[in-house]
């Protein structure tokens, strides 16, 4: 019998975390994780930080209840607005949030054009200008905020020609600029062929999706809590439609496990 607390929370505003989901399953595929989409109240990118705050704690709560060894914030916009507050009210629990991949960026690109595409308000947050403040002596960042792929995603229309000419004209101005392009968004990467395609070869695109994941490892294998297995997945969303559901096994790329 499984302990109640064995359970990983992961969650994000939507469908985007997961592509973080992704990599947890790949790196501990002996590990129960509990994913929560909050479909109904997204994109959070555009709201108020207050509200992203409260959205984002009373999902806590709910994961909280079902037991957890490991929280993983997998939206960074939920990360620039509550992480603190999420380590301030379970301070005994492991909390690890993702953030745009601007350091692997830098490093891979000394002197290079970086590209940074999140939500409006991950670009707006005091996180991100520390972050950004760390590299800019070392780079040119470009800050590239892409809201509506949010709700792209969100509805599965990226292989739509609505999406190659959103991006199309997101990308213009940039043509030429970018050695790479951060996307600090976990929507993001389920679009990141159609990204490819439009920067061409020469951009390497970048996600902090495998590092978030082996940071999580990295702390339940201190704490001791790994687990062995049988791994499993259970998706929940706040939002009451099948087809999200659907959507997001697909975007997980396996069967149908449980589910809400
Ligand atoms: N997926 C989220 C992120 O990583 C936010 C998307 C949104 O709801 O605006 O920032």
């Amino acid at each position: 019998m499984n302990r109640i607390e064995d359970y990983i929370g992961v969650f994000d505003s939507g469908v985007g975390g997961i592509s973080v989901l992704r990599h947890l399953r790949r790196l501990m595929p002996g590990e129960r994780f509990i994913y929560y989409g909050d479909s109904a109240n997204a994109p959070y990118g555009t709201r108020t930080k207050e509200e992203v705050k409260c959205l984002s704690l009373a999902v806590a709560e709910k994961l909280m209840a079902r037991g957890l060894k490991a929280l993983v914030v997998a939206c960074n916009t939920a990360t620039s607005a509550a992480i603190g507050d999420l380590r301030e009210r379970y301070p005994d629990l492991i909390i690890v949030g993702i953030e745009p991949a601007l350091k692997l960026a830098a490093d891979r690109f000394p002197g290079g054009g970086i590209g940074v595409m999140a939500t409006p308000m991950t670009l707006r947050e005091e996180k991100f200008a520390r972050l950004m403040h760390r590299y800019e002596s070392e780079c040119s960042i470009y800050k590239i905020p892409a809201p509506r792929l949010v709700e792209i995603v969100e509805h599965g229309l990226v292989d739509t020609r609505q999406n190659i000419n959103m991006l199309q004209k997101l990308f213009d101005p940039y043509r030429g600029r970018l050695d790479a392009l951060v996307l600090g968004c976990t929507h993001y990467p389920f679009s990141s062929h159609t990204i490819g395609k439009i920067l061409g070869p020469q951009v390497e695109i970048l996600d902090g999706g495998d590092g978030t994941a082996r940071e999580t490892r990295r702390r339940l294998e201190e704490a001791g809590l790994l687990s062995e297995g049988p791994g499993e997945v259970i998706i929940e969303n706040s939002c009451p439609s099948p087809q999200i559901l659907e959507l997001s096994w697909r975007l997980l790329g396996q069967p149908r496990e449980r589910e809400k």
